[in-house]
C-alpha cells in the first residue's frame, strides 16, 4: 500500500448535512442518465450519499432516456456504474446495493417527445404516492447543450416545473433560498457547457426563465463544490492578518493556474467545440477568480456572495483585439512521453481534425479595473498534458521597499507567496526568507505549510456529493447566477472573437513539447526557481512564439 493511501484511510468521514438541515425527500430525474457524467459521478455520488449520510427512504432516482430498456435493466446497469466507478473503499455491499438499487427508476423517451414528459409526470406522481417523494422534484441535465433548451420547454409544456402535490400541504416554495420545510419544490441543475458564447448564453438563460424562476435555477460548475476552492473565502475573510495586504499596495500578481496531466481521452468531439479557453477559463477559472479577487460580502449567503462575484466579474473590461492578440497565448499538445509511456499529440487523438487549431493551453493576462487590484495582473493558465497535475492560485506580494542584505546573500531568496493548492496535495504555503543557520548573512525562502489531512484528518466531500445536497437543501450560494455567467461570457467572448477573425496562418499555435517549452513558460516546477517572475517568463512566452506551427 502507498503512504498516500495509507494515509488516506485514516481520514475521518465528513458530515455533509449540518444539524437542522436535513434533507426532504425527492425524486431526481437525470436526463442524460446512461452518458458519461451520470455513469462516473452523478450515480456514484447518490449511491455515497444515499448509503453514508444518508438520504431519506423516500428518494427516489429516475432516469429518463431514449434506449429502450425497463426499470430491472436500468438497476442493473447503475449498479455496474457505481461498482466501477466508486472509490474501492467506498462501494456498497450486496445489501446496500439491492437498498440502492430499490430507489431507481426508468422512464422511456426521447427529449422530443411531448408524451415522454407526460409519462414522467405520471410516473412523479405515482412516486409520490406510493414512494412518498412528496411532490419534490429535481431535475439535472446531464445532457448535451444542444438539447437542454428541447427539454426546458417540455418540462414546462408538461407542467413539470411546479412541484408535484406529494406533500401533506404541498405548497410551492417561496423566497430565494431556504430548506423549506413542509413546502414542495421543482428545481432544474444544468450542467456545464452553459452557452458557447455570450448570445448562446444568454438564449439559454430566456428559455430557462420563461419555465422556472431564477429561485429554481442551479447552474452547476464542479469546482464551487471542491472544500479548498470555498476555503479562498474563508481563508481571506476569517484571517485578520490577510486581508489588509489584499490588494494592489501590497501584492504584485496573482496567478491561478489549472493544469492536467490528463489528454482529452474519448471526449475529441466535445473538445474540438470547446477549446481549453471554453472548457476550463470560462466556468472553472473564472470561479477561482471571483472568490480570489472580490470584496467581502455583506452576508455569507447566496445572494450576497454571488453579488461580488458579479461585480468583480464587471470590473474586468473585455479585452481589445490588441490584447487579445498580444496578451493571450494559445497551443496545442504534440506527441510526448508522459510517466513514461508515450502518448500521442492533439492532433493525432481519434476524432480530432488533423488541421484543428482548437487550442488545449490557454494562458493570459488581464486587469481588474477597481480600487483593490488597479494594475495588478492576473495570469492565468490551463492545459492538458502538462507534466503534472495541479491547480493553484498563487499570490505573489511585492519585494521589501529596502533590501538591507547584499546580492550575493539573497540569492535564494524570493519575494513573499501564498500558494493555494486546491489540488492535489490541498493546502497552503506562504513562502517566507528566513537566515540560513551560521555564521554569513546568507538568507533563503522557506515554506510555512497547511495541509488539509493532516491539519483535520477528515476526507474532504467529493465536488458533486456538495453541490447535490445543495440543491436538495435548496441553498444555491455555490451555483452560478445569470448575471454572473453572462458576464463571464462577455470576457471569453472579447478573445474568442477576435481569434475566430485571425486568418488561419496568423493563429498562433506554439508546439508545447511536454515538459519542455512549458516550464519555460512557468508554468509549474519552474516557478519556484528563484528570482524568476512571471512577467518575465510572459516575455518568454511571447518569444516561444517563433514554434509557430
Ligand atoms: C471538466 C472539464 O469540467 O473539468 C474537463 O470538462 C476537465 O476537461 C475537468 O478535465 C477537470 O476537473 P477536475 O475536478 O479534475 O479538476
Amino acid at each position: 500500500m502507498t503512504q498516500q493511501a495509507e494515509a488516506s484511510q485514516k481520514l475521518k468521514p465528513h458530515k455533509i448535512w449540518q444539524d437542522g438541515h436535513m434533507p426532504q425527500p425527492c425524486a431526481i430525474v437525470i436526463f442524460g442518465a446512461t452518458g458519461d457524467l451520470a455513469q462516473r459521478k452523478l450515480l456514484p455520488t447518490l449511491a455515497h450519499l444515499m448509503h453514508d449520510h444518508p438520504l431519506p427512504q423516500s428518494f427516489c432516482i429516475v432516469a429518463f432516456a431514449r434506449r429502450p430498456l425497463d426499470d430491472e435493466q436500468w438497476r442493473a446497469m447503475a449498479l455496474k456504474s457505481i461498482n466501477t466507478y466508486m472509490p474501492e473503499d467506498d462501494r456498497l455491499d450486496e445489501e446496500g446495493q439491492k437498498q440502492f438499487a430499490s430507489h431507481l427508476f426508468y422512464c422511456q423517451s426521447t427529449f422530443e417527445d411531448s408524451q415522454g414528459y407526460q409519462k414522467l409526470k405520471q410516473l412523479l406522481e405515482k412516486l409520490d404516492r406510493e414512494q412518498g417523494t412528496a411532490g419534490n422534484r429535481l431535475f439535472y441535465l446531464a445532457t448535451p447543450p444542444e438539447t437542454d433548451s428541447q427539454i426546458i420547454a417540455q418540462l414546462g409544456a408538461a407542467g413539470l416545473s411546479h412541484p408535484g402535490q406529494g406533500a401533506e400541504n404541498g405548497h410551492e416554495e417561496h423566497g430565494n433560498h431556504s430548506n423549506n420545510h413542509g413546502k414542495s419544490w421543482a428545481r432544474i441543475i444544468i450542467e456545464k457547457p452553459f452557452g458557447h458564447d455570450l448570445a448562446t448564453a444568454q438564449k439559454l438563460n430566456r428559455d430557462l426563465g420563461r419555465v422556472f424562476r431564477e429561485n429554481q435555477i442551479y447552474r452547476i460548475d464542479h469546482y464551487m463544490g471542491k472544500e479548498t476552492v470555498q476555503n479562498i473565502l474563508a481563508f481571506r475573510f476569517s484571517n485578520g492578518i490577510f486581508e489588509p495586504l489584499w490588494n494592489q499596495r501590497y501584492i504584485d500578481h496573482v496567478q491561478i493556474t489549472v493544469a492536467e496531466s490528463l489528454g482529452i481521452g474519448t471526449r475529441a468531439e466535445f473538445y474540438e467545440s470547446e477549446g481549453a479557453i471554453r472548457d476550463i477559463v470560462q466556468n472553472h477559472i473564472m470561479q477561482v477568480l471571483c472568490l480570489t479577487g472580490m470584496e467581502p460580502p455583506v452576508a455569507f449567503d447566496a445572494e450576497a456572495i454571488r453579488d461580488e462575484k458579479v461585480k468583480l466579474l464587471r470590473a474586468i473590461n473585455p479585452l481589445t483585439p490588441d490584447e487579445a492578440k498580444q496578451d493571450v497565448v494559445r497551443a496545442q499538445y504534440v506527441a510526448g512521453e508522459v510517466d513514461g509511456k508515450h502518448v500521442v499529440g492533439y492532433k493525432e487523438e481519434q476524432g480530432v481534425k488533423p488541421d484543428s487549431t482548437t487550442e488545449t493551453f490557454v494562458a493570459l493576462k488581464f486587469f481588474i479595473e477597481n480600487w483593490r487590484w488597479e494594475d495588478v495582473p492576473f495570469y492565468i493558465r490551463t492545459g492538458k498534458r502538462l507534466p503534472k497535475r495541479s491547480t493553484e492560485v498563487t499570490i505573489q506580494f511585492k519585494r521589501v521597499p529596502h533590501q538591507l542584505y547584499k546580492p550575493s546573500e539573497t540569492k535564494g531568496l524570493v519575494p513573499n507567496r501564498l500558494t493555494i493548492r486546491i489540488q492535489p496535495d490541498e493546502g497552503i504555503a506562504l513562502k517566507i526568507g528566513a537566515k540560513v543557520p551560521g555564521a554569513a548573512n546568507q538568507l533563503s525562502s522557506v515554506d510555512m505549510s497547511f495541509s488539509y489531512n493532516q491539519a483535520f484528518g477528515i476526507e474532504s466531500p467529493e465536488a458533486y456529493e456538495r453541490l447535490i445536497a445543495d440543491c436538495i437543501l435548496g441553498d444555491s450560494t455555490l451555483f452560478i447566477r445569470r448575471d454572473e455567467i453572462e458576464a463571464s461570457w462577455r470576457i471569453i467572448d472579447s478573445i474568442t472573437k477576435v481569434w475566430k477573425q485571425l486568418p488561419p496562418r496568423r493563429c498562433i499555435l506554439i508546439k508545447l513539447e511536454p515538459g519542455g517549452l512549458l516550464r519555460r513558460m512557468g508554468c509549474l516546477s519552474a516557478m519556484d526557481v528563484p528570482g524568476i517572475t512571471l512577467s518575465c517568463l510572459w516575455h518568454d512566452a511571447a518569444e516561444a512564439r517563433v514554434y509557430i506551427s
